[in-house]
């Protein structure tokens, strides 16, 4: 059944919801910032002592909702534009076919968006001194544990970095926008009543995971230009880096 189109479509789609959630996770996870350097700390320090099988298992989870997703929607496209005749286009291809084009190629940045957060705040290859950023704030005992707070922090400092983050957000807003609502329909789940009122609530959930995402960003820049005090930190960082 998986590997026909509507198999493929069923695979995307759940793939999708998966990864729907975990963003949800991930950025109401991530509002603790806002909360101060001893919420985030423990709780990204609580994340990291999960039991392997536990922490491995979710990781690999997720990787194989991003393949799956990546793989079966590459397909799914390569197979419609062999299966659409290019002479006589009608006004509803074409229409879907322009969708299709920009899930496509909003998918490819937001995948080149992942592999590169990865590399910055998870493995750390990109600035490689937010390792040793560690601190006994957020710390269950009297260990030294890994500074998350001021690793963000310092990362968003770098103009580029945040305004890269944002722009990703804002293109991940306009992926969910259209494939929260197309998934319920591929699932079969969206009538043609509710085809109105379900695309308003996947537009409202984009652009709340946009603003939720993005504030953290946007706040340390405002900050690092002087417009607002809201986070405990000095330009630089280092003072507070290695407490
Ligand atoms: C402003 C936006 C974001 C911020 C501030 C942020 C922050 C972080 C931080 C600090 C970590 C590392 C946690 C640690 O090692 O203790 C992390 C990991 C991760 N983030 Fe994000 N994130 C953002 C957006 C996203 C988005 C949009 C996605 C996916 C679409 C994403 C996917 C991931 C994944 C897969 C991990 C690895 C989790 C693991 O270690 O198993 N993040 N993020």
């Amino acid at each position: 059944m998986f590997t026909s189109s509507l198999g493929k479509k069923y695979l995307m789609a759940l793939s999708g919801l998966v990864l729907i959630g975990f963003v949800f996770v991930h950025m109401a996870g991530n509002l603790q910032i806002l909360m101060g350097q001893e919420k985030i700390n423990a709780y990204a320090h609580a994340l990291q002592s999960l039991p392997m099988p536990i922490l491995w298992g979710s990781r690999l989870f997720l990787l194989a909702a991003v393949i799956v997703h990546a793989v079966t929607a590459y397909q799914l496209v390569k197979e419609n534009r062999r299966a659409r005749p290019h002479s006589n286009y009608i006004e509803t291809t074409k229409k879907a076919g322009l969708a299709s084009l920009r899930m496509g190629l909003t998918g490819s940045i937001l995948l080149a968006f992942i592999i590169f957060h990865l590399l910055h705040f998870t493995i750390r290859l990109i600035y490689p001194e937010y390792d040793k950023m560690m601190t006994m704030v957020g710390s269950p005992d009297s260990d030294k544990i890994h500074d998350v707070y001021t690793m963000v922090i310092a990362g968003f400092q770098h103009t580029w970095v945040s305004v890269f983050y944002v722009v990703a957000m804002f293109l991940l807003c306009g992926h969910l926008a259209h494939g929260v609502s197309s998934a319920f329909q591929s699932l079969g789940i969206r009538s043609e009543n509710w085809r109105a009122k379900l695309e308003l609530a996947a537009k409202a959930y984009a652009w709340v995971i946009f603003a939720g995402f993005s504030i953290v960003p946007l706040l340390v820049l405002a900050q690092n230009w002087g417009m607002i005090k809201f986070f405990n930190f000095s330009s630089g960082m280092e003072p507070l880096a290695l407490n």
